[in-house]
């Protein structure tokens, strides 16, 4: 089956970067990525590439390349969905915030939508790609429902988990270590594989395209991001250690790393993971394993989100006590919101947390981030509830360079690591402190030999 047409619903993080370089990869099909949200289609139809609402080293290159020419961006999503041979579903799955699996299970809400939606208005036979993140099984409700509510034509439903990460989205996707497919084992379900298969191979090698059944390609997903955040947990574990210890947790890392056995990537310690997958794939991991009985399993895996949220905790608590345990009226600088260097994106950043029991504190908190605008870090700050908006506004301001964002400051916490950061002229930045004017390098990035000759306080996440 020769796919020609392809519809993605959800122009996200995933979405959007995923599509664009099938279209530039496949010039002879058609892909349309639509979504709900008409502001975000407007940004990725902007014509100032400086505007799309995702920034990805390398994206607007691809985007350049092929929009307008294959690759479209709209809102119309039952037209898009109509005329695609191949639908990808690529929405959001968060964690559930009510009902029963509320704070652990993933919301399916968003996904079911998708499936009455496709079902109502599909009048040809589709392939239907799950490219959220999805628990388990999820692929027999997908189809329950298509089947049940469709106009009887066909539906193959494919598992086609997505592995980016942000930061190195377009490189991981033209140079991925795999591509995952799974789908039914009957002639029908071989076919639908082949075909999705037979579009990922014009740019990938065929030996890195992966095919299992259905469910093994769901839970791999989960499973391999609990894998990668247990090795950040389990290292951020031991840079508590190595502090007590008088141990460095980078010589650490580095001489476990060097175990081919064990491998230098995911091991470096850190003031705790953020972004939108990590902690909710495991909590829905956790939430899987306890609605099979499987409560040893469960607990496990949820000690790799208690060590994290216990590191943005002592990070913070380790502010407070270095400045004279007390913060209340003083300034403290934020370098970095993002969780993670080379994205604009801040969902469940440790600067988030680490901000909220500043302010708790009564510290006044100024942030400089070189991709995140102020609306989202407020709008994070808000949706914790924890003070009102007015409060959030009056004792958090944003600057828009690094020494605006550090005059008259007491501390400095570097919360993502930004390569800029390491640039700046750090001697500079001191003068315009107060003192004695501390350094708290949440990513171990800093130059803290310079530093300290320069004058700082510094303190360094892993290092006695
Ligand atoms: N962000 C990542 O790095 C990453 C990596 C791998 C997998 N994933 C998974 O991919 C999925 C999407 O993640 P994301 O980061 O792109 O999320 P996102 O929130 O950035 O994008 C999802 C988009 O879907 C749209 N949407 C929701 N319901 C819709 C509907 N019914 N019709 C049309 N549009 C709809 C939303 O408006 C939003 O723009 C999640 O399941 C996530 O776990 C994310």
């Amino acid at each position: 089956m020769k796919i020609k047409n392809i519809c993605c619903i959800g122009a996200g993080y995933v979405g959007g970067p995923t599509m664009a370089v099938v279209a530039q990869k496949c010039p002879h099909i058609n892909v349309t990525i639509v979504d709900i949200n008409a502001a975000r289609i407007a940004a990725w139809n902007d014509a100032d590439l400086n505007k799309l609402p995702i920034f990805e080293p390398g994206l607007d290159e691809v985007v350049k390349e092929a929009r307008g020419r294959n690759l479209f961006f709209s809102t119309d999503i039952d037209k898009a969905i109509d005329e695609a041979d191949m639908i990808f579903i690529s929405v959001n799955t968060p964690t559930k915030t009510y009902g029963k699996g509320k704070g652990m299970a993933a919301d399916l809400k968003y996904i079911e939508l998708c499936a009455r939606q496709i079902a109502q208005v599909a009048k040809s036979d589709k392939i239907v790609v799950e490219k959220s993140t999805l628990p388990v099984r999820t692929a027999s409700a997908i189809k329950n429902i298509l089947e049940n509510t469709g106009n009887g034509v066909n539906f193959q439903i494919l598992s086609n988990p997505e592995f980016l990460a942000e930061g190195t989205a377009v490189q991981d996707l033209l140079n991925p270590d795999r591509v995952l497919i799974g789908g039914d084992t009957t002639e029908a379900g071989k076919k639908a594989i082949q075909a999705l298969v037979d579009i990922y191979a014009h740019w990938v090698p065929k030996e890195r395209i992966l095919t299992t059944n259905v469910w093994s390609s769901e839970l791999s997903k989960l499973t391999a991001n609990a894998f990668l955040a247990q090795r950040v947990s389990s290292i951020n574990a031991m840079s508590e250690l190595c502090e007590k210890s008088g141990a460095d947790v980078n010589e650490v890392s580095k001489a476990i790393g060097m175990d081919s056995r064990i491998g230098s990537k995911f091991l470096k310690a850190s003031v705790g993971f953020g972004g939108s997958c990590f902690q909710k794939d495991i909590l829905n991991l956790v939430y899987i394993a306890k609605t099979y009985g499987l409560t040893k399993v469960a607990n496990y895996w949820e000690q790799v989100i208690i060590m994290n949220d216990h590191q943005k905790q002592r990070f913070s608590d380790n502010i407070v006590s270095t400045l004279f345990n007390t913060v209340s009226g003083k300034k403290i600088t934020f370098l970095g919101w993002a969780f993670k260097k080379d994205t604009n994106d801040t969902r469940e950043s440790a600067a988030i947390k680490v901000a909220d029991n500043l302010l708790n504190e009564q510290a006044k908190l100024s942030v400089y981030d070189p991709k995140v605008v102020a609306e989202r870090i407020y709008a994070d700050l808000d949706y914790l509830n924890t003070r009102s908006e007015e409060e959030n506004r009056s004792l958090l301001t944003v600057a828009q360079d690094p020494y605006e964002a550090s005059k008259d400051s007491h501390a400095i916490a570097v919360l993502t690591e930004w390569d800029e950061f390491k640039t700046y002229d750090w001697q500079k930045i001191y003068d315009g402190m107060h003192k004695p004017a501390f350094v708290f390098d949440g990513r171990g990035i800093l130059d803290m030999a310079h530093l300290k000759a320069i004058g700082f306080e510094c303190y360094t996440i892993g290092k006695g």
